[in-house]
């Protein structure tokens, strides 16, 4: 692809003009396709000179850490660290009910988090030619992205606080703020992906659907306990691995499984069993500002649904959600 082999060589040149012969570069990765593509784009750039940081929030999908670690550090030869800071997360989420609250908690403990491996990175690139201060923060964020947050954030109305856009960096480093490196900003995630290919990311991840950085906690509505963590982690496992079986992933853009905060009377044998209710979310869109629901197949929808109820224990009931975007939206917090 020429236009973007073109793209990643100026791209090359402005980062390294940017950024200087000394001092350490850090970004947030999260294994999703923007964030793997632009440390990709790091490493091509700057080398081991970028430190990618990937923060286990504890409200990751099943086995993600795990996957990124080994995509990352051990294929694309990214310099990676995994900070597992599920416990601290898992306890200040607790009793947590308000999606906005939920958000501001995540993003306020990722700045913390990131602000600790910062130092830490600063530190150990002390004996090294390239020593130097982390000035430097990368994010992956695209055009849409840029877009949502500015039509979002009226004065007086903010939808949601997507907390990788703008804030977070800005606030990092005891308020001195890192300086932003954002090299998808103008593209959109098509482009995003054909970069991917261009830099010899997989196909898999290169077609992965979006996850938002407060992970599972804005798609378990009201208390996040770790009880309900694995539940709706369990769910979405089902899940996508149905709709990857089928051979139905790539139609979708964007698919699921939320877990509500009532629970739905079913029946075990003769007996009365109150359990859980999984809300499943599939939806199809160019450019997530609008989407509207995935046409499942029936058949599908209910194999689905059964085993579901069959494997996760607790959950006596699936409803899938059939809402647009607009009025809905994708995530439901
Ligand atoms: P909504 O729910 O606003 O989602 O229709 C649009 C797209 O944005 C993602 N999203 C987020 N991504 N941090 C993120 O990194 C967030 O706080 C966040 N909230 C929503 C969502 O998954 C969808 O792709």
């Amino acid at each position: 692809n020429w236009k973007m082999s073109k793209f990643i060589d100026q791209e090359i040149t402005r980062i390294r003009k940017l950024v200087g012969d000394k001092g350490q570069v850090i970004g947030a990765v999260s294994g999703g396709v923007d964030s793997t593509v632009a440390a990709r784009l790091m490493k091509e750039a700057i080398g081991d000179r970028f430190h990618a940081v990937l923060v286990d929030q504890g409200v990751m999908r099943l086995n993600e850490a795990k996957q990124v670690k080994e995509t990352l550090g051990e294929h694309l030869g990214i310099n990676l660290t995994v900070v597992d800071a599920s416990e601290r997360f898992l306890a200040g989420l607790k009793d947590v009910v308000d999606p906005e609250k939920k958000r501001k908690f995540i993003g306020n403990t990722f700045i913390d988090v990131f602000e600790e491996e910062a130092l830490k990175i600063e530190k150990a690139a002390e004996n090294t030619p390239t020593a130097g201060k982390v000035e430097w923060f990368l994010q992956g964020t695209l055009y849409p992205d840029v877009i949502e947050s500015i039509s979002f954030k009226g004065p007086s109305s903010t939808i949601k606080t997507h907390h990788n856009v703008g804030g977070l960096p800005a606030r990092m480093m005891n308020g001195q703020g890192l300086k932003l490196i954002e090299p998808l900003r103008e593209l959109f995630k098509d482009e995003v992906r054909a970069l991917g290919r261009e830099l010899g990311i997989n196909e898999e991840l290169v077609m992965r659907h979006p996850f938002p950085g407060p992970g599972i906690a804005i798609r378990i509505l009201g208390d996040v306990t770790p009880e309900r963590v694995e539940i709706a982690r369990k769910a979405d496992y089902i899940f996508i691995s149905m709709i990857k079986e089928a051979g139905i992933y790539n139609n979708i853009s964007q698919a699921y499984a939320a877990l509500d905060t009532n629970r739905a009377i079913g029946v075990m044998g003769d007996k009365r069993q109150e359990g859980y209710i999984i809300i499943l979310r599939a939806v199809v869109t160019t450019d997530f500002m609008t989407a509207e629901a995935y046409k499942f197949d029936m058949d599908l929808l209910m194999a689905i649904s059964r085993r579901i109820v069959n494997e996760v224990d607790g959950v006596s009931c699936v409803t899938y959600n059939t809402t647009s975007k607009p009025p809905a939206t994708i995530e439901m917090q």
